[in-house]
């Protein structure tokens, strides 16, 4: 069994509107439920818990509320996508009394197609790993520019992949790579994956989908409707 991690802590300033995009509706239904409910709905989840802004925390409880009965939990987000997975682990260990070897696979709240394969493919790898992401292979050739005007390196485009979510390790783990970066590598490092390399861990991989698409700008919407409308749900 694991835990699912829903960070939910962003403001959205891509995407704009009057709301952050998780609570924004997808064919009549808030992103963030859909997000939930991928997860809850697969037998190896025990609970989904999900790390909010506290300003938005009241609006996320009635929904919690009108839509789940039990399995989902809320705690506050934090200043960084780090800082909300650190504070939903926190009260995994606290509340939910969850000890530190169980699995916790944390995942961007504005991307609700993660599928079932996914989720069971990260918990599986989870015997060969300390830590796996999903990932799909990048179709665009991937420059590297370090000034945004000149291209220092072109890597080859078979060597590159597009990292997603879920992003899966066990709840003791996390502490321990986030406790000891640098304050100055704590701002700067702003993925899971990337905090784990740092402390000399392998990075697995496991297959994403081309459908599990991050919520970003007002144009997703588009796309996401029509996957929505593709699987009829
Ligand atoms: N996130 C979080 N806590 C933060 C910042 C981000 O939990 N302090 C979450 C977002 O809610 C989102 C995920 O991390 O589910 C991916 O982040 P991103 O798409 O960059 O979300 P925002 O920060 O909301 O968007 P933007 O950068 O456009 O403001």
């Amino acid at each position: 069994m694991a835990v699912a991690g829903i960070v939910a802590g962003g403001s959205g300033q891509r995407m704009g509107g009057s709301m952050p995009k998780q609570f924004m509706e997808l064919c009549g239904k808030p992103v963030i439920i859909r997000t939930i409910e991928a997860f809850l709905q697969h037998a190896d989840i025990e609970s989904v818990i999900i790390g909010i802004n506290p300003d938005w925390y009241d609006y996320m409880s009635a929904l919690v509320q009108k839509d789940f009965r039990n399995g989902v939990y809320i705690t506050k987000g934090g200043k960084d996508r780090n800082d909300t997975i650190l504070n939903i682990i926190e009260y995994a260990r606290n509340t939910l009394h969850c000890n530190d070897n169980e699995i916790i696979l944390t995942h961007d709240a504005v991307r609700p197609f993660v599928t079932e394969k996914m989720i069971s493919d990260s918990i599986a790898e989870m015997d060969r790993c300390e830590i796996c992401t999903a990932a799909i292979a990048a179709v665009d050739t991937i420059v590297v520019s370090e000034d945004g005007e000149n291209v220092c390196e072109f890597p080859p485009r078979n060597t590159m992949y597009q990292v997603q979510t879920p992003q899966t390790f066990r709840i003791g783990s996390f502490s321990e790579v986030y406790g000891n970066l640098t304050e100055n590598e704590k701002k700067t490092v702003t993925d899971a994956c990337k905090l784990f390399s740092l402390n000399g861990y392998r990075v697995r991989l496991i297959d994403g989908d081309r459908n599990n698409i991050k919520l970003t700008y007002p144009s997703d919407f588009f796309l996401a409707e029509a996957i929505v409308g593709k699987s009829g749900s």
